[in-house]
């Protein structure tokens, strides 16, 4: 395949959006594990009501309201130093241990995120995590005022980078992120970080659901939109392998 350009999700894909768990748990002690799996389900879910009531706000503002949402439906107290600390680690979530050195195997070609967040979150994120220096582009779909899976911000790949969507592989670990790239006509690899065999275990080891499984159960597992991934990843590690494939 003659790929000029691999495209990465930003969040669960390069970034562990399960890194805030410590945040959470220090913050609400007793509740970190409901916060962070109810705070990232709503986050996306205000990113696609936002794109369909055409009332977007950037990801700054959708990452506190759905925060808020959380706190307040668990009926928790805080002041605005407790909401800014667990904030704050959106700027600093830990890159999944595998990231650099996948990425810098596939250079010489161009890099580039293509993500929901504000062009203010990446940009800090990026620079604490050291992914400024091996990426060409980050790319925030700001530019467009809509969150993926609209077809307008999986444009601003080819916008940004001067590639035709057959030149590009997309990367993403979000099931409804492949669907929507593939639907834009990208090739599209997919990081299966969790098997359905993994994801049944989890579910008959105890009577109660974990919020953590249940997160698992419905933004983990590929979604019955028609869409296929090309590629199918277990970890970043595997891309050099589909990249040389
Ligand atoms: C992204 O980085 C929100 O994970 C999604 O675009």
């Amino acid at each position: 395949m003659s790929i000029k350009a691999v495209v990465f999700d930003a969040y669960g894909t390069l970034y562990d959006i399960q890194s805030v768990a410590d945040i959470t748990e220090e913050g609400f002690p007793g509740y970190g594990e409901i916060i962070t799996q109810v705070w990232r389900i709503k986050q996306l879910e205000y990113t696609w009501l936002r794109s369909l009531m055409r009332r977007y706000q950037d990801f700054a503002a959708v990452t506190r309201d759905s925060l808020a949402y959380t706190l307040r439906m668990l009926g928790l107290a805080y002041d605005n130093e407790a909401f800014e600390r667990v904030i704050e680690k959106y700027l600093h979530l830990d890159l999944y241990p595998e990231a650099t050195s996948a990425l810098a195997a596939v250079k010489p070609r161009k890099l580039a995120i293509l993500s929901n967040g504000s062009p203010d979150m990446l940009n800090a994120l990026v620079r604490n995590s050291g992914l400024d220096r091996l990426l060409d582009a980050t790319i925030s779909v700001d530019a467009r005022k809509i969150f993926k899976p609209s077809p307008e911000a999986y444009e601003l790949i080819g916008e940004v980078l001067g590639t035709g969507p057959e030149e590009v592989l997309f990367v993403s670990s979000n099931p409804w992120d492949v669907a929507g790239a593939k639907s834009f006509g990208l090739n599209v690899a997919w990081i299966e970080r969790v098997t359905p065999e993994a994801m049944a275990l989890a579910c008959v080891e105890t009577e109660l659901v974990a919020p953590l499984t249940m997160f698992k159960a419905i933004r983990t597992q590929m979604d019955e939109l028609g869409f296929a991934p090309d590629y199918l990843m277990r970890s970043l590690s595997d891309l050099p392998g589909i990249i040389k494939g």
